[in-house]
């Protein structure tokens, strides 16, 4: 009985704890992207999301992961093809990946004709895939399944390279979202109009090249901690300003 109490523990722990850049990344980002609204996308968002925080909605397609009826939106959290290569180029999931569902959002919450719970869930779907789009594990490899496969210890204690990316280095700060935020939001006008150009199939580039920095920094069975995180404090901190700036960037020319 005690072995079967176990499993009931271990199941979703497994299951739950793959393929989430993290809450806090996520709010991170969103947080972000709310101080960089115009007035007309402040408007149409209060509309669309009920008066509810960007940071708020950021974890959305996340938790209807626990909802086998979304089990199709699952591709769109991710995009895998061979490093080296370039998204254009590589040969395209049937199920979709994180650029296709980014467009299809973009287009369902455009479409004025379209209900306003269609385009509600769409929008929260588009604020998370726009943060999973720069965590770099997000545009990655098949064959690990974006580095699921490659457990590495953290701190002493059982990780994998996709996850450390997705929590264990952003949670090492002891910083509450909000915290992370306000500490990343510094930059210029000119910085922040220097990272909102480019397209999503420029910043899935980006991701993917930083991805296979990651898989040279790492193998499996290695011991991560404070130098790892010292290393890629940077990385890190750049993806979810640019995150942040560039959702604030889709969102203000979706609701120009
Ligand atoms: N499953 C397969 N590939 C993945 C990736 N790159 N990120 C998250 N989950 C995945
Ligand atoms: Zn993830
Ligand atoms: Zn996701």
């Amino acid at each position: 009985m005690k072995n079967l109490a176990f499993l009931f523990l271990l199941v979703p722990t497994l299951i739950f704890s793959n393929t989430f850049w993290g809450k806090t990344g996520h709010r991170v980002t969103g947080h972000i992207a709310q101080n960089h609204l115009t007035g007309k996308a402040k408007r149409a968002l209060k509309d669309l999301l009920d008066g509810h925080s960007l940071a708020y909605v950021s974890t959305f397609a996340d938790e209807i992961k626990a909802d086998r009826k979304y089990s199709g939106y699952f591709a769109w959290h991710f995009v895998n093809y061979p490093l080296g290569t370039r998204y254009e180029d590589s040969e395209k999931s049937k199920y979709g990946d994180i650029i296709t569902g980014i467009e299809e959002c973009i287009r369902m919450v455009k479409n004025k004709e379209n209900s306003k719970k269609t385009r509600s869930f769409h929008l929260k779907m588009l604020v998370h895939l726009i943060g999973d789009l720069h965590q770099p594990m997000h545009a990655s490899r098949a064959e690990d399944k974006g580095g699921n496969s490659i457990q590495v210890q953290w701190f002493g204690e059982g990780s994998n390279l996709h996850r450390v990316w997705d929590k264990n280095l952003i949670e090492s700060y002891g910083m509450t979202y909000t915290e992370l935020a306000t500490e990343l939001d510094h930059l210029s006008r000119k910085e922040r109009k220097k990272i909102q150009e480019g397209t999503i199939y420029d910043w899935v580039e980006e991701s993917h090249e930083i991805c296979a920095d990651i898989y040279d920094s790492a193998k499996t069975g290695d011991k991560l901690g404070y130098q790892y995180g010292y290393q890629y404090n940077e990385v890190l901190f750049q993806q979810l300003q640019r995150g942040g700036f560039r959702l604030a960037k889709v969102l203000n020319d979706l609701f120009d």
